[in-house]
Formats: C-alpha cells, structure tokens, sequence
C-alpha cells in the first residue's frame, strides 16, 4: 500500500515537470547531397579543441527554430536575455537571461562562446571553426529532437566533410541530457519506472557510444541534477525545500556504472553541484536558491508566456545575479557561471588542458 501511495505521489509530481514535448518541427532541410558542402566548413588551424554539443535547453544556444512563442522557444523571447550583454540584452534562444553551460564550458576550452548553431550554419559569416552545437530545447533520449536525431545530423555533416573527420580527435563533446525531458511523464508502477530509467540511459549511453564510434576524442556526460529540487516542484512547498524524488538517483546511478570506468567520458556531477548551490551546508552562493527569477503565473506555465492579449503571464526578478534558477528547470547565467566554475578544475584535468 504505502509504496504504491508514494509512486503515485511521485508520478503526480514529476507531471509537473510537464514541459517535456511539445510537437516539434521538422528539420526536414536536409543537406543530402550538394549545396551548403564547401562553406562553413571545418579550419582546423584552430588550437582549442573542437567542441561537438548535443543535449537540451541546458545546451541549446540558439538551435531551436524561432517559432512562435511556446515553451521550448520561450529562449527567443523576453525576458531570455536580458542579463546576455555580449548578444546586447537580447533573445538568442537560449533558455535563460544569458550565457548557459555550452557557453561556459566553450569558455573553458578557449573559445568565446557556444559554437554556432548546427540551424544557422549555411548563414555566409558562420564560422564552425571551433565546432558544432546540436542542442535543442525540450529534447529528451525518448522526446523530442532527440539525442539520436542530433547524432544522426552530425554523422551527415560528417559524411558531407562539412565537418572533418580528423578534427575528431581533437575534439570533445558534451551530452547534455540533463534538464529532465524524458522524465516530464513517467510510468507510476515502480518496476515500470525503473525499466523507464533504464532505457532513457541506455539511450545515453547508446549516445555517447556512437559518439565514440565516429572518432570523438572526449565525451562528457552531465549526470542529471535533483529533478526534486527544480522550481517546478519546489514551488508546491511555496520554493523552501525540494520535493521527494526516485529519479535522480537511479538515473545517475545507471549512467555511473556504465560510464563511470570508461576513460575517454568525463560524468559532470550536476547533482551534486545543483544540490551544493541549492541547499548549501556551509557557504551560500545565492540569496534566491529555489525560487526562480522568472515565473509563470500558471504553475503549468512559462517564462515569457502571454495571454492573447499581449499581457505578461509571469514575473521577472529585478536581479538575476541572485538567483540560481531562471526559470522552472533552468539556472541563470550566474547560476551557470557558479555550477561551471566548480566543475573548470576537473574538465581541465580530464582534458589535459
Ligand atoms: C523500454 O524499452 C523497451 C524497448 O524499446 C520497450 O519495449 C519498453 O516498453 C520500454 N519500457 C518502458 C517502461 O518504457
Ligand atoms: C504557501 O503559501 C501560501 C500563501 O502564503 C499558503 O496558503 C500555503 O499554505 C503555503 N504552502 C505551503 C506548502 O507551505
């Protein structure tokens, strides 16, 4: 009885975690055959290491479609941005008010910001010299643009020499499924769970393997943050502690004994370092650790939503550096910038860099 009582709470929880799919367009522009090859290609005279993205909102820095405002374009309307003054306080489709992990971890590698956008890439002054970003948000191993979709785009640019397969093996990549997608809607039965885990890593796995079989040097992996602590199921304890959670550690704990002794993939414990800034046994990083900066009005909704009419149907924090979250699942550039400083050491160790 009790155990089944707690399934169904969890299950009813992590519903709210809604979000997940919405229906995703179609990146039918495929590049088969001639055209876009020659431009845009690959210099390798580039010292940093190429940096191959795939993942979600967490990575996503502009590779989603500007459709019309919904959830998973939210990233190319206000307030996303507003904190971003490289891209001058403007949208750039990134899910936050500015720069997001891909951003950071390029930074650690040497490069600027995020590379370009797989979408923008026949665009004359893009440059994929210091590599590719894949990342889509609202994309899952199960949902959406998924994670064999984006691998399955790379291979083509691979296949067409817009990317050089010898660039590989001075490259890395980040496999960002992490921000919960897959687990927006979840089997109540616990065994049924449990199989449902499995198979979103496998998928990861299965991911990060064919990564590998294409010539990537160094894959890291982000292990999946304490899907109890984001805002969209805090905010039922009015933001002051995190919700009970099966999830998490089942996912991260399948991802480790997979991954976890394979020397060429780096786990970015997100769990540990989320949970370290969220609920802090000693130093505090942030005033606002729980609450988001941006907030739908509807718990079911967005940041940046607006009724028919135009009106704002969220709120928006006066000062995004003191908040860790951003929006419902997403932490702010600050919050980005604390998570990505705490893992710098050990990506330029694992790197040799
Ligand atoms: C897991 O994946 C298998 C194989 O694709 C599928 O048949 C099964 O229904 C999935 N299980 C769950 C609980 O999602
Ligand atoms: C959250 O705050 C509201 C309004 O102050 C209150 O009515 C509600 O009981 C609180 N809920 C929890 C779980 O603390």
């Amino acid at each position: 009885m009790e155990s089944l009582f707690a399934a169904a709470g969890i299950a009813f929880l992590l519903l709210l975690n809604a979000a997940g799919a919405e229906s995703r367009r179609c990146h039918c522009d495929d590049d088969d055959d001639n055209g876009g090859g020659g431009r845009g290609g690959v210099d390798s005279s580039d010292q940093s290491p190429k940096l191959f993205v795939f993942g979600d909102s967490f990575a996503d820095a502009g590779n989603t479609l500007k459709g019309p405002l919904g959830l998973n374009t939210r990233g190319w309307y206000e307030p996303c941005g507003v904190s971003d003054a490289r891209h001058g306080n403007k949208p750039t489709g990134r899910c936050s008010d500015g720069m997001v992990q891909s951003d950071f971890l390029a930074s650690i590698l040497g490069h600027k910001e995020a590379p370009p956008a797989e979408r923008m890439r026949r665009h004359d002054d893009v440059d994929l010299s210091a590599g590719v970003n894949f990342a889509d948000s609202g994309a899952g191993v199960l949902l959406g643009w998924n994670l064999d979709t984006q691998i399955d785009v790379f291979r083509r640019l691979l296949r067409h020499k817009i990317i050089d397969k010898k660039d590989l093996s001075q490259s890395v990549a980040l496999v960002a499924i992490s921000a919960g997608v897959d687990y927006s809607d979840v089997p109540s039965d616990p065994a049924d769970l449990d199989q449902y885990i499995l198979n979103v890593t496998d998928g990861i796995v299965d991911g990060v393997r064919q990564l590998q079989d294409l010539g990537v040097n160094d894959v890291l992996v982000n292990l999946l943050p304490s899907i109890g602590c984001t805002p969209w199921n805090t905010r039922a304890y009015n933001y002051t502690q995190c919700a009970r959670d099966t999830i998490t550690g089942a996912h991260n704990k399948n991802l480790k004994h997979k991954l976890g002794d394979d020397e060429s993939v780096l786990l970015l414990d997100l769990d540990t370092v989320f949970k370290g800034i969220v609920t802090p046994k000693t130093e505090k990083l942030f005033y606002h650790r729980h609450t988001p900066c941006c907030e739908s009005v509807d718990k079911e909704g967005f940041c940046g939503q607006l009724d028919g009419d135009g009106n704002q149907q969220y709120t928006v924090c006066d000062g995004p550096d003191d908040y860790f979250y951003w929006d419902n699942t997403n932490p702010t550039q600050a919050g980005w910038k604390a998570v990505m400083e705490q893992l710098e050491g050990s990506i330029k160790d694992f790197l040799g860099i």
